[in-house]
């Protein structure tokens, strides 16, 4: 019993962390790259000054100086913005070991796409990570990269081809979660291993008394760039394991993936040129991202089992379900109780009022899926009593029992 407590509350107490990491790191990036463009040119403008800001904010005026490669004289004390940028990336690489590797058979394989070992799944997640961005820096770096929308199309299709693969071999959250770690990874590697570095060599011709090169300036715009681009499609990345209509159909993963992409990226490049000039706010972004997200919900819908029936198109090809290897199914006064209580809700077709798609994916209607669900099972109806939902269907402490029998026997 403790080690599904453990889980959750460990879950819990690392998803905090990440938000407020993230947060931290996403709110110093918008508000820097809005600083930037709101820099204008001073009248009493100084020799490598880049222009001047106002801003007010929390009862005090603040007026921020950029230089543009850097001050003549090193000063006494500078604030770095990295931590808020690696506590994002190590909190929420925990948080993916946590959830999606040591709760692999819940969350990250699915015997129907790939029948893969919970060792062989987190080894090729993590795998998939660091040559997923050895590939894109080395891109960057490459001739191609010189060229600043070829390189963007490169890294869009990288990214959605990666998406496929990912689909490939996990399930269809394990898959979006990927291709968000992917890109989050990216994000956290360019500050790392660019950004960061070229800063460094910044301050150290300035502390040697030199005049620093301005190449490093140019070399970590690019990557800014690019993750100035990619933080809001990760974002939905990273919020779509909670709705099952993102994940519920692999094969349109990487198209949902493209038209997230596109919406996320527009609606970025409004802020972008609007901060810089009111006036030249391009609201034609805002047109082609609906219309990107409008695709993305009727492909989704379109290709999920309950979906379809609404709109009237043919069913999908039943598939067998797959026991996942080493689970055993349920005895059947436990399939009885689980499919009496939870499969009105739980269903491909729920019989409940109000509910048309089984709730965050969960299918308790079959001895297979039961048993693939046991320990959430556990967590939601033996542990807590969080389902049924206000016990709606009315479960007898006797049903608990008996569930959680079956649930001290190891499955
Ligand atoms: C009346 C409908 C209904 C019934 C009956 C029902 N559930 Fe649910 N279930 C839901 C809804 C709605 C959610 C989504 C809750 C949310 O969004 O937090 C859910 C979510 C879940 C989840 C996913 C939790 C998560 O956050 O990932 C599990 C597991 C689950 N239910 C198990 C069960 C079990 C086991 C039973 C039977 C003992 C059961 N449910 C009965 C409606 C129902």
């Amino acid at each position: 019993m403790l080690d599904a407590y453990l889980m959750e509350w460990g879950g819990m107490l690392l998803r905090w962390l990440h938000v407020i990491t993230a947060i931290a790191w996403i709110g110093s990036s918008f508000f820097f790259i809005h600083l930037d463009a709101s820099l204008r040119p001073a009248a009493d403008i100084l020799p490598g000054e880049g222009g001047r800001a106002w801003q007010v904010h929390g009862g005090g005026f603040y007026e921020m100086r950029k230089y543009l490669v850097a001050p003549a004289v090193m000063p006494a004390e500078l604030t770095w913005h990295k931590w808020q940028a690696y506590w994002t990336w190590i909190s929420g690489f925990f948080l993916l070991v946590w959830v999606y590797y040591a709760q692999s058979e819940l969350y990250l394989i699915d015997p129907a796409v790939m029948q893969l070992s919970p060792l062989a799944a987190g080894a090729l997640g993590i795998a998939a990570l660091v040559f997923g961005w050895l590939f894109y820096d080395w891109l960057c770096r490459s001739p191609l990269g010189r060229n600043d929308v070829l390189l963007g199309v490169l890294g869009f299709s990288y990214v959605v081809a990666a998406s496929w693969a990912f689909a490939s071999v996990f399930s269809g959250r394990g898959a979006l979660i990927h291709t968000g770690a992917l890109m989050a990874t990216i994000m956290t590697a360019n500050v790392f291993f660019n950004i960061m570095p070229g800063q460094r060599k910044v301050i150290a011709a300035l502390t040697a008394g030199e005049k620093p090169d301005p190449k490093y300036g140019k070399a970590a715009k690019q990557r800014s760039l690019h993750n100035n681009y990619i933080t809001l499609p990760v974002l939905f990345l990273m919020l779509s394991n909670h709705y099952p209509v993102t994940y519920a159909n692999s094969a349109v993963i990487p198209v949902l993936v493209a038209l997230i992409i596109v919406a996320g990226a527009l609606i970025r490049h409004f802020f972008n040129v609007r901060h810089a000039d009111h006036a030249k706010s391009p609201w034609w972004t805002w047109a082609v991202a609906l219309v990107a997200l409008w695709l993305a919900f009727w492909v989704a819908m379109a290709s999920s089992p309950g979906g379809r029936e609404r709109l009237g198109l043919s069913p999908l090809p039943a598939t067998k379900p797959v026991m996942l290897a080493g689970l055993q199914p349920p005895p059947e006064a436990v399939a009885n109780i689980v499919s009496g209580r939870c499969a009105m809700c739980h269903a491909p077709e729920p019989s409940w009022p109000g509910i048309q798609i089984p709730p965050k994916g969960v299918l308790l209607h079959e001895p297979e899926t039961i048993a693939a669900h046991a320990r959430a099972i556990r967590v939601q109806a033996v542990m807590t009593h969080a389902m049924p939902p206000n016990n709606l269907s009315g479960m007898t402490a006797d049903e608990r029992r008996i569930l959680a029998q079956w649930l001290a026997q190891g499955r």
